[in-house]
């Protein structure tokens, strides 16, 4: 353990997070090394983040071929990576238009942004602004988000809060036709809730809340940020539920590892957006953008990755499952989609978590009982075995 390193950190850091005792130095594909040479296998992935693995080599050399170029212009101007991009993300998605920010949160503020101008450009006698979302679901951190965020912890001593949300209980089909009202403008949903303990949707609900939103008019924003670039096995989560949604916010994979976020949507939504309707400095930045172009075109390259999110992710799910089955009393339940994975507990998960670094393994655990494990989409057989043979090891000696 880095001692000087932590003790830094606590003076110089605003205590915001609650951290390992880890200082992590170097990383390649599924490894990361701390400052004394210790090595882990990543099964956090910067939360999924790192889907092609740490220092991607072509991730690596398209930021040092833009490094070289041109780091950052205004978006007075035109930017060709970004523009390239953009064209990317259209032609693998439902969308027609992108807006480029820096993070998750700042993407949600995009997208509830561009669902209220919408409203009011097309019923402008209407006071229609409510966005209506789920109790469970996590939209990020910055205060409108935050409002729309439907976990009461994380929202405590910040109010007041944004006005214009509703929430509702995920997969309560009833609960949110009934919770439409004059002034709902939009539906926002996490397609699977990741932050709220990796909860997924039930058979055909994303299918339903569709229908509900053409019929009364209302706009579908999914909130891809955890979800989307491969991460569930298709390039978007929406992709498995046959629907299409309005506009989806996307962040984390983007560009697997540098800051960046997005917003996209259909040309129809999207015109609402008008010069002076938003803007961000840094969104779409040369360098964010031109990692983002070579994180998806690998990703895209030949399937294998999303091939083997599908089939790594189902062989991960059945090991757990196994697990399940010899430790009734620790483990209550696995899900997930893909490489989305989280394992209920019947017990807080913070130990596991820490016996795990101990034997070179990183995890995390959220809502206090959920152990999550979002690697990069290249982790192979051998590697979950690894895990998975400590987890048996650890719950064996828990029993
Ligand atoms: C679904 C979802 N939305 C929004 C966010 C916020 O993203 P960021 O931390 O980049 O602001 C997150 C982050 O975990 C998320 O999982």
């Amino acid at each position: 353990m880095d001692k000087t390193a932590i003790d830094e950190s606590k003076k110089y850091l605003m205590n915001s997070y609650t951290r390992a005792p880890i200082v992590l130095r170097k990383g390649r594909g599924m490894k990361v090394w701390n400052s004394n040479g210790k090595e882990y296998l990543d099964f956090v992935g910067g939360i999924a983040v790192n889907c092609l693995g740490h220092c991607h080599p072509k991730v690596v050399i398209a930021l040092q071929k833009q490094a070289q170029r041109l780091l950052h212009v205004s978006n007075l101007y035109y930017i060709e990576p970004q523009i390239k991009l953009a064209k990317l993300l259209v032609k693998h998605s439902f969308a027609e238009k992108a807006f480029f920010c820096n993070s998750g949160a700042e993407a949600v503020e995009g997208a509830i942004k561009l669902a209220r101008k919408y409203s009011n450009n097309h019923s402008p006698h209407d006071s229609k602004y409510e966005i209506i979302t789920a109790y469970g679901s996590f939209h990020g951190r910055t205060l409108a988000a935050l409002s729309a965020t439907g976990q009461e912890k994380i929202k405590k001593g910040f109010e007041p809060l944004v006005p214009g949300f509703r929430h509702v209980p995920f997969n309560d089909i009833d609960a949110l036709e009934k919770a439409i009202t004059k002034n709902t403008c939009a539906v926002m949903l996490e397609p699977v809730q990741g932050e709220g303990g990796i909860k997924m949707p039930s058979k055909d609900y994303l299918r339903q809340v569709r229908a509900i939103c053409d019929k009364n008019n209302l706009l579908l924003i999914l909130d891809e940020i955890q979800t989307g670039m491969g991460r569930t096995g298709k390039l978007f989560a929406y992709e498995h539920f046959n629907i299409e949604p309005d506009i989806i916010t996307l962040a984390k994979g983007l560009r697997g590892g540098v800051a960046i976020g997005a917003v996209l949507a259909k040309d129809s939504v999207a015109a609402s957006f008008q010069p002076g309707s938003h803007a961000s400095t840094f969104g779409g930045n040369p360098l964010a953008c031109a990692a983002a172009v070579a994180t998806i075109e690998t990703l895209l390259e030949d399937g294998f990755l999303l091939d083997n999110c599908h089939r790594i992710g189902k062989y991960f799910m059945n090991r757990l499952e196994n697990l399940r089955k010899d430790f009734p009393s620790s483990i209550v339940e696995a899900r997930g989609l893909g490489l989305m994975i989280g394992l209920e507990l019947t017990k807080a998960g913070g130990p596991i978590v820490e016996s795990c670094a101990h034997r070179g393994i990183l995890i995390n655990c959220i809502s206090g009982n959920v152990l999550r494990f979002t690697p990069p989409l290249i982790v192979i057989e051998k590697e979950i075995d690894y895990l998975i043979d400590a987890l048996d090891d650890i719950f064996a000696s828990q029993s």
